[in-house]
């Protein structure tokens, strides 16, 4: 097999160059992300590997499929960024990697709570400063608060799992709930009408759909406990990002931590250090002291990037093996999450 990679990072490399060896299979690495305008790069191989944000929509898969394609290996989990009704008109398999560490988001997710919480980005430039001040850094126990969790997958479950051990009620909201679950788990299902009037914090681990874009907007925050405390390391569109800031200013929302951006694609996994941010909306996110942003890095741990190329390259192996695709997305109406 020959596979060509968009959207690639010196880590990619590393890890499916160590990994990929056993396969023997041809690798070919670009730094852009797929598109309409640059698919003509796929000319030649049998398979395309993408990322988050490249771009698999009907015209880029038809080009791919005119050139030879027959295979698109998502080395991510997400897949809203894929037309898979195209894909199966243009009868290309669409395969991804559906678990690689649930640990690596939870954690992050985490990370982001404990840090807005504990205002650690604002302790560690007022310290190297020679700030000792305590001023504005008062945040409050987890202990005994109540976290609002919407979807109940895999991240969730592990994220759960950590706030539980903090001693945190959780409420919890899924298309599917799972009363078993949420039995051992010792959590809650309720509407999400509730779930925002009576949580704390509040995490989103559901997928981008039709049904969850811009689930997080003016109604929603309205809803919301004064000072609520929003993590998305789900996808950037479940969050309207305009109503969130306006939340932001008038004090409704209290904090956010968001490792993605619904216009992300620009900026995330760049240095654009040196040029002038043209996204306001994006600045302004940025300007506030009680958002942190990290550029879509919830999955980027060792075992993580070991897992996903693992699971990639044994999901091209299945593919040209002609063996079941165990990790097939199809746009059914159960996968239809576009
Ligand atoms: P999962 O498929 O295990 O769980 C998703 C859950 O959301 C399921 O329980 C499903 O029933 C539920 N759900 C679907 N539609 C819903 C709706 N309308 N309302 C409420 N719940 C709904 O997925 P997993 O592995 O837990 O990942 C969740 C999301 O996290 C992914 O879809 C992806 O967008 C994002 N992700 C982000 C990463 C990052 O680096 N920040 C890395 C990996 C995933």
């Amino acid at each position: 097999m020959k596979i060509t990679f968009f959207g690639t990072q010196p880590y990619d490399r590393e890890s499916f160059d160590r990994i990929g060896g056993a396969y023997g299979f041809e690798f070919r690495y670009h730094r852009n992300h797929l598109n309409a305008n640059n698919a003509i790069l796929a000319k030649g191989y049998d398979a395309v590997c993408i990322f988050v944000n490249d771009t698999a929509d009907a015209e880029t898969i038809g080009q791919l499929s005119e050139l030879g394609v027959k295979l698109i290996a998502l080395r991510c989990a997400g897949f809203n960024n894929v037309d898979l009704a195209a894909a199966a008109r243009c009868h290309i398999p669409v395969v991804r990697v559906p678990a690689y560490s649930p640990h690596a988001v939870a954690e992050h997710a985490v990370a982001l709570m404990l840090s807005l919480n504990r205002k650690i980005h604002r302790a560690y430039w007022r310290t190297r400063d020679g700030n000792f001040s305590l001023h504005g850094l008062l945040g409050f126990d987890m202990y005994g608060k109540t976290a609002g969790i919407i979807g109940t997958g895999k991240i969730a479950r592990e994220l759960i799992h950590i706030l539980k051990g903090f001693g945190m009620d959780v409420l919890a909201h899924d298309i599917y709930p799972d009363a078993e679950y949420a039995r051992t788990a010792g959590i809650t299902y309720v509407p999400l009408e509730e779930l925002y009037a009576r949580a704390d914090i509040i995490s989103l681990h559901c997928p981008l759909t039709d049904q969850t874009r811009y689930m997080i907007g003016d109604v929603a925050i309205a809803h919301m406990k004064p000072g609520v405390m929003l993590i998305n390391t789900g996808r950037g569109q479940l969050i309207h990002t305009e109503a969130l800031i306006d939340g932001l200013k008038e004090k409704k929302v209290g904090a956010a931590g968001l490792d993605v951006y619904e216009e992300e694609a620009g900026y995330f996994y760049e240095d654009t250090s040196d040029r002038i941010m043209d996204d306001d909306v994006l600045a302004r996110l940025l300007s506030f002291n009680n958002v942190i942003v990290t550029s879509h890095q919830g999955f980027f741990t060792r075992e993580a990037l070991d897992n996903i190329a693992r699971t990639t390259l044994q999901n091209i192996a299945d593919f040209d093996q002609h063996r079941k695709l165990v990790n097939e997305v199809r746009a059914e109406p159960e996968n239809s999450m576009v």
